[in-house]
């Protein structure tokens, strides 16, 4: 399976596979997230596209210079089961090792349980940490997700 890092031609195609996977949230502009991501200098959206030239799998992945973050991992809702997830998280972890970094860290929002068998199965344990965050915004959404 090609792993890519997609540029900005790709944002439509990712931010409808991010809405079809659930993973949109109304106090997050998915399309400014998509654009920072690329053209940041400590990040990269990892991609992959069927045979068909589908888009069916990202993985936006940056560093902080302590460690590495994964954010979006989505595959396609008819191609889940196939090692998408799988090939996306390890080319992810990859693109961190190669910046440096001694490990990883996700955040899954807590009502998403369903997805936690996902990374256990890719060997990510629970941290004893408590996220904490503020939105320079003002608003509150952001407090109930990342
Ligand atoms: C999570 C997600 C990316 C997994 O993608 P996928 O392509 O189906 O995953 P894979 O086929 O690579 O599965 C990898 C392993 O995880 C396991 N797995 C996948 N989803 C799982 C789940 N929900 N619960 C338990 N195990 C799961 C698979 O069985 C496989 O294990 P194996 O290697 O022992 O066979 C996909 O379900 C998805 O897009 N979900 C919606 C978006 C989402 O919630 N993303 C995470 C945001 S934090």
């Amino acid at each position: 399976m090609e792993i890519v890092e997609l540029d900005q031609q790709a944002a439509d195609n990712a931010i409808a596979l991010w809405q079809k996977c659930g993973l949109t949230r109304p106090w997050n502009d998915p399309y400014a997230d998509f654009s920072r991501a690329v053209e940041g200098p400590s990040s990269a959206v990892l991609g992959t596209y069927d045979e068909g030239g589908a888009l069916i799998g990202t993985a936006m992945v940056g560093v902080d210079g302590h460690r590495g973050w994964v954010y979006y991992v989505a595959s396609a809702p008819d191609h889940r089961g196939e090692g998408i997830g799988h090939a996306l998280m390890t080319a992810a972890e990859e693109w961190i090792i190669d910046r440096g970094m001694p490990k990883v860290h996700v955040m899954i929002r807590r009502t998403n349980t369903a997805v936690v068998g996902f990374y256990r199965a890719l060997g990510y344990e629970e941290q004893d940490t408590m996220v904490l965050g503020r939105r320079f915004d003002g608003s509150t959404g952001g407090s109930i997700g990342a």
